[in-house]
């Protein structure tokens, strides 16, 4: 039997599937293409895959035959069961030291489940994420590798070349850990519908609140789109805003306004509850996905709950326009703030070590969020690798002071048209919260303790008697009450 000739093998031809295999033929790796109806092989290399060197395999067993030890195997098949599925037919036909690569949107707790059972038999698992859609598999996705380190200078090449440039280096880079990969892109998609959620916004208010027609509202983001915003979702939403249907009237007008969502948002919400860390903007983008979706109980309430009396916008348009664009950005660095904080946390309970500006390159380009705000993301962390927080960076601390005063504008006069703005106007609570070195939790300490005994701390310098430092004080506030403090837990 002939030497195997392939690199790399790809299970699951669906759109991202078969474009990711025809960029790795491109950039001159032999990759073997396996179906579970494997009717889509033959298909697939007789059209879309036809003169390129993609070989077909029929089963499982050819598709390991015809691979390069270690061998080398992506899944792009549905998060979920259908991944463990495949890996419990593969394992027996591998060998130590051959490598499955899971680049489905899995739950990142998966693929530490997946890591460990795979390594303690001897083989290697790769949780990637990947972002950019059909057009970024194609021409360069952004690639999140992590799992068994000993499998990255296996697939370090591969991957590196296959992912997409930016001055040129690779959105791709060793990720960390186990599960860290698909934590990444977890968070990347959490990012993903708060940048959504911030341009909708911008939208509705240009939209209804300044009246302003879809055709210049393209107009407005794609100028925006050479300035501090230039990314591909505001890129894609001027084109969205752009199209026509057949009666010239735009597209998106006729477009039902209930957002679905796969769950990866919802996910990183949760983790961020979970973490104890406030990322409320993402959550914040997931509820109001979770409000569009109510959309018959909404019309009922449209009509018996009125909102204010709407009043023309009497301001100077242009400069409106302008601080909107500063409310857009202000709120960005907040989100890109708070999804940082929060990998932070997750990396210092999980005891990975995720290199901050490795992941902003990653997210760079290739992916949904690519933006030329990622490249100064990425300068701040090589500045300082152990940032605390993007807000105490010299860059994003100056651009978010002088956004302050258009995106405090931009609020108030959107909570006088009564136009909803969940993620701007959250991002606003953060960033004055944050920047408060009093906030009012001594209230809600005092209640806790008043109505179930749960104790306090005392402030630094307020210490006496009774009250002292460092220890969990009960008052007896009705003089009702016993002496007697709750235990403490955490829920
Ligand atoms: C990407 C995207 C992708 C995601 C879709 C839809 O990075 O290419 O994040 O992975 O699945 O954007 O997500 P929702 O259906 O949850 O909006």
């Amino acid at each position: 039997m002939a030497a195997p000739t392939g690199d790399i093998g790809l299970i699951g031809l669906a759109v991202m599937g078969q474009n990711l295999i025809l960029n790795m033929n491109d950039k001159g790796f032999n990759v073997v293409a396996f179906n579970r109806t494997v009717e889509k092989v033959d298909r697939f290399l007789a059209n879309e895959a036809k003169g390129t060197n993609v070989q077909g395999a029929h089963s499982l067993e050819e598709l390991v035959s015809k691979l390069k030890k270690p061998r080398k195997i992506v899944l792009l098949v549905q998060a979920g069961p259908a991944v463990d599925a495949f890996i419990s037919k593969l394992e027996p036909l591998l060998e130590q030291g051959d490598i499955i690569i899971d680049g489905g949107n899995s739950h990142y707790p998966d693929s530490i489940r997946r890591t460990k059972e795979l390594e303690a038999k001897g083989l290697l698992f790769i949780g990637s994420g990947v972002s950019g859609g059909e057009e970024g598999a194609r021409h360069g996705p952004s690639l999140m590798p992590g799992g068994s380190p000993a499998a990255w200078p296996a697939i370090k090449e591969i991957f590196q070349k296959t992912a997409a440039q930016v001055d040129g280096e690779p959105c791709c880079d060793w990720v960390g850990e186990t599960g860290a990969g698909h934590y990444v892109k977890m968070v990347h998609n959490g990012i993903e519908y708060g940048d959504m959620q911030l341009i909708a916004e911008a939208y509705d208010i240009l939209k209804r609140g300044l009246g302003v027609s879809e055709d210049e509202i393209a107009d407005i983001f794609n100028k925006w789109n050479k300035g501090v915003l230039d990314s591909f979702l505001i890129e894609i939403t001027a084109n969205i805003l752009k199209f026509k249907d057949d009666d010239g009237e735009p597209l998106v007008n006729k477009i039902l306004d209930k957002a679905g969502q796969k769950g990866t948002g919802k996910w990183t919400a949760i983790n961020a509850l979970d973490a104890g860390m406030p990322v409320t903007l993402i959550g914040e983008a997931v509820f109001a996905r979770c409000l569009s979706a109510i959309k018959d109980e909404r019309i009922r309430a449209s009509k018996v709950i009125a909102g204010p009396q709407k009043e023309p916008f009497r301001g100077d348009k242009q400069q409106f326009i302008d601080d909107l664009e500063q409310a857009l950005y202000a709120s960005k660095i907040i989100s890109y703030t708070q999804g940082f904080m929060l990998m932070r946390e997750t990396a210092r309970d999980l005891k990975w070590n995720l290199n901050y500006a490795g992941i902003a390159q990653m997210w760079r380009g290739g992916c949904i969020i690519k933006s030329v705000f990622l490249g100064d993301i990425t300068s701040a962390y090589h500045k300082k690798p152990e940032l605390e927080s993007l807000l105490f960076d010299d860059f994003f601390n100056k651009a978010v002071h002088k956004a302050q005063p258009g995106w405090r504008r931009v609020i108030a006069q959107a909570v006088l048209w009564g136009i909803p703005t969940p993620a701007f106007s959250t991002a606003l609570a953060f960033f004055d919260g944050y920047r408060s070195e009093v906030v009012p939790a001594n209230i809600l300490q005092a209640q806790r303790d008043y109505f179930g005994a749960h104790t306090f701390r005392v402030l630094p310098g307020k210490e006496n008697e009774k009250l002292k430092t460092g220890e969990d004080i009960h008052i007896n506030w009705t003089g009702r009450g016993g002496n007697v403090s709750a235990s403490t837990y955490v829920a």
